[in-house]
């Protein structure tokens, strides 16, 4: 059993170069002027969903139900959990195991790694590392074959909650925001040397955000004005200073700390670089389920098992026959799954997730 094994990506394994970054379409959102009525309903949100989770280190997983049936798990199986957070959905998969099933779980958190050391279950193993080396890491273990894999991407709220982390503009606190504290650049590094244009082609692509080159500016007047950006709050407030209009009920600085945390965490890259892998990893009749919190990382999803997905969609005047193109590994199971709005009303961090699952062919 591996316990707590430490692979943790780094900026020269993952590389991002500048030019990498993909252009991504702003959505037509309607803005208006910030009043003080919307600064209220703001606040009164953001109270609702602090009080959700007193305890900092809980975490109400998402989709739990609709995500572990999707596995359709078989008692003697072997599941992968990509994203253990705090074991939600890995209870569950126990749960349905039987005695000779298995599950590795993996997360990229040491304080997730250590939270499971309170699952004692022999058929339950973790690992340290991120999920982009969840094929190498199996094949150290001697599993090259899986029945189901599960991702639920983005942060916990543990990681949200606790101050120190540095992902909320709800407390201010040392700008990190990286998921593994062992490793990699903080937010604050690389605001510490990055250039306008680079940091406005962040926020705008990874933001989705229309005030980037604005926020850029200011972020890098404050720093060439001696003050570099070294905290959420100093962050949340410049941010604000450059954002003339925002959104109704969302914080001005939403937008540019999404950027940055998928930035600094490459979450893009992993994800891209991760569903091949599970193509490989999954034996036939293997399913994969993938839960996605915002549309750039649904949007890889869906493509990834488009592409590898039927290929009847073809025109009719199409000069090849579907039946001579390679034939599909993966057949799409059902429509993308939403919470219901009873699970948005007890967990309003659960109103993004969309839920997509595959299921491996037989073709090789
Ligand atoms: C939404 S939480 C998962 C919650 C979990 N399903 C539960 O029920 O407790 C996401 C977790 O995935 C981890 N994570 C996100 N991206 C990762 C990556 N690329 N590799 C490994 N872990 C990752 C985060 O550290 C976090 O703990």
């Amino acid at each position: 059993m591996i316990k707590g094994v430490n692979s943790a990506p780094t900026k020269a394994s993952l590389p991002l170069k500048e030019t990498s970054l993909k252009e991504v379409s702003l959505k037509k959102a309607s803005p208006k002027k910030a009043s003080a009525q919307d600064a209220l309903i703001l606040e009164k949100q953001q109270i609702a969903v602090s009080e959700l989770s007193t305890n900092p280190n809980s975490h109400i997983t998402v989709l739990l139900d609709e995500a572990v049936q999707a596995l359709t798990i078989k008692a003697d199986g072997v599941y992968v959990d990509g994203t253990f957070g705090r074991g939600g959905h890995s209870r569950k998969i126990l749960e349905q195991l039987g005695a000779n099933g298995r599950l590795i779980a993996f997360d990229r958190d040491l304080k997730a790694v250590e939270s499971s050391k309170e699952m004692t279950d022999p058929r339950f193993s973790m690992v340290h590392s991120h999920f982009a080396g969840m094929q190498a890491k199996l094949a150290e273990m001697g599993v090259l074959k899986v029945d189901g894999i599960l991702l639920d991407l983005g942060i916990s709220s543990p990681q949200i909650d606790e101050a120190s982390r540095g992902f909320s503009f709800r407390y201010d606190a040392p700008l990190d925001m990286r998921m593994d504290q062992s490793s990699g650049q903080t937010a604050a590094d690389f605001l510490a040397t990055v250039t306008e244009q680079y940091l406005g082609e962040v926020i705008k692509n990874y933001g989705e955000e229309r005030f980037a080159k604005q926020i850029a500016r200011a972020v890098i007047t404050e720093r060439n004005d001696g003050r570099a950006i070294t905290t959420t709050g100093q962050l949340a407030k410049v941010v604000a200073g450059a954002v003339t209009r925002f959104e109704p009920g969302q914080n001005p600085a939403t937008r540019t700390f999404q950027a940055l945390r998928i930035y600094v965490n490459q979450e893009l890259e992993e994800l891209s670089l991760t569903m091949p892998q599970c193509l490989a990893l999954l034996a036939p009749k293997g399913r994969l389920a993938v839960i996605s919190f915002h549309s750039l990382e649904d949007r890889i999803v869906k493509q990834f098992i488009r592409d590898q997905a039927n290929r009847d969609d073809l025109p009719a005047n199409f000069p090849v026959r579907a039946a001579d193109l390679p034939q599909p590994k993966l057949v799409n199971i059902g429509k993308a799954i939403k919470p219901s709005a009873k699970e948005i009303k007890l967990n309003p961090r659960s109103r993004s997730a969309v839920l997509r699952v595959a299921e491996r062919t037989n073709i090789a």
